[in-house]
């Protein structure tokens, strides 16, 4: 088994989270959960922080990966500011301490409603993706009688991150607009009333292993800032987006250093304010999905572990394919390894988390861990099939605090309306078909 992530180990054979044995928190909560370790988050943005240090460089965090409020303090805390791509996004980060002025916010439809919000809080920059957006910031800004801070997003032309579905900086990818229009498109949002251009901005995927297409997508951003700046426009910040990888099974470690000294060439002279928008970077090894065996089944040659956890508690293995490790938590170093297959309660066949992973011979109520899941884990959890909505827990050295209870069944269902024809109809006995 490869090793494990910072913020977790065994003691005296069961696994724990930074001080806390995740026995202790399946007992007091319940699973499945997903249990973060808070010092390895301030590791990963210490690392990131030092790697850029001496360089005029915000770290934004990118909401989306995480947006639990603890997690959005934490790095607040620390100094980071937040990459939002919603209203919703631009409201948690606020609600969590994120100063305005360190909030930048980018996707690809914005409305009215989540534009005024964000010109209201006073935040950094708008990252637009289009001309039609832009267009319409200057329509919504002048109504306020204020100034949109925008920077353009540019879409480089940059095959890259870990599956096809989370690259976002290819011709054709729907994010951002074409490098070569960018000239045309910031003479255009100039001359708009109620626009401010301030950037550039690039995002090109995620789950990025190698810094050399960054370093490309890098490379063509500092280009066009340049040449816009020649051109007069007065532009202050670049942002980088995104995008460095992590481990989930036995990639070599990010080469951060490497990275750093890449933009430090490439943007030397520039003088202006860089932005990163990292969000798998500082969250997902420092965080693993909490689940106990259900049942163990034994049919036509295979062992399966049904698990309480399924697609809707982690849904990255049945949408990308992504690979988690599975870890027993507590050790069995003397029992053999069995070919495993790994999966959910959910009636999809898609359901299945991992197939033939060699681990000791568990048994029901046993508990196991996926690991990595600290990003885009909890926040695209669903309640599909009726499940118990996800909790997550934050361990902080010894202490943990439950930063999302579970969402029970009767809770979902108190967010749900009847409509008062089939009330009525159902207390008069119509619609009875017997
Ligand atoms: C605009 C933008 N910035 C930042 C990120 C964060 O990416 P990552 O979690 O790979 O760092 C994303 C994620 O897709 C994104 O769309």
């Amino acid at each position: 088994m490869e090793g494990l992530a910072t913020g977790f180990a065994y003691r005296d054979g069961a696994l724990m989270a930074e001080g806390v044995p995740l026995e202790r928190i399946a007992a007091e909560v319940g699973t499945p959960v997903y249990v973060y370790a808070a010092n390895a988050m301030r590791a990963r943005y210490r690392a990131l922080a030092e790697a850029f240090e001496g360089q005029d460089a915000l770290v934004c965090y990118a909401v989306k990966a995480n947006g639990n409020l603890a997690v959005l303090r934490l790095f607040a805390d620390l100094g980071a500011g937040a990459d939002a791509v919603s209203g919703g996004e631009v409201t948690r980060a606020l609600r969590a301490g994120v100063p305005p002025e360190r909030i930048v916010y980018a996707g690809v439809a914005k409305t009215d409603d989540e534009i005024r919000l964000a010109l209201e809080a006073g935040i950094l920059q708008f990252n637009a993706e289009s001309v039609a957006e832009v267009e319409r910031l200057s329509a919504v800004a002048r109504g306020m009688g204020r100034m949109a801070p925008v920077a353009l997003r540019v879409n480089p032309d940059v095959s890259a991150g870990g599956h096809d579905k989370i690259s976002t900086g290819r011709r054709g990818d729907k994010f951002g607009i074409a490098i070569e229009e960018a000239p045309a498109v910031f003479r255009h949002a100039d001359a708009l009333p109620g626009v401010r251009c301030r950037g550039v901005h690039l995002h090109v995927g995620s789950q990025i292993q190698d810094a050399a297409p960054l370093a490309a997508a890098y490379a063509k951003g500092v280009d066009l800032f340049r040449g816009l700046r020649a051109a007069g426009h007065g532009l202050d910040t670049l942002d980088l987006g995104g995008g460095i990888g992590v481990r989930y099974r036995d990639e070599a470690p990010f080469d951060l250093e490497g990275l750093a000294a890449v933009v430090a060439r490439l943007t030397e002279g520039l003088g202006c304010r860089l932005l990163f928008e990292p969000g798998r970077f500082l969250v997902a090894e420092a965080g693993v999905l909490l689940s106990k065996v259900i049942f163990v089944k034994e049919t036509d040659g295979r062992r399966f572990l049904v698990l309480d956890a399924g697609m809707q508690t982690l849904v990255r293995p049945a949408m990308y394919g992504a690979w988690h490790g599975v870890r027993p938590v507590v050790e069995r170093p003397d029992a053999g390894l069995l070919p495993t297959d790994v999966v959910g309660p959910i009636c999809e066949s898609s359901d299945v988390f991992g197939r033939d992973r060699m681990l000791p011979p568990l048994d029901r109520d046993d508990l196991v861990v996926l690991e990595t899941a600290g990003a885009y884990g909890a926040v695209m959890a669903s309640a599909y099939n009726s499940r118990v909505g996800v909790a997550e827990v934050l361990v902080d050295g010894d202490r943990f605090a439950v930063i999302r209870p579970p969402l029970s069944i009767e809770a979902q269902m108190a967010q749900e309306r009847m409509p008062a024809w089939l009330e009525a109809g159902l207390e008069a006995g119509l619609g009875a078909t017997a």
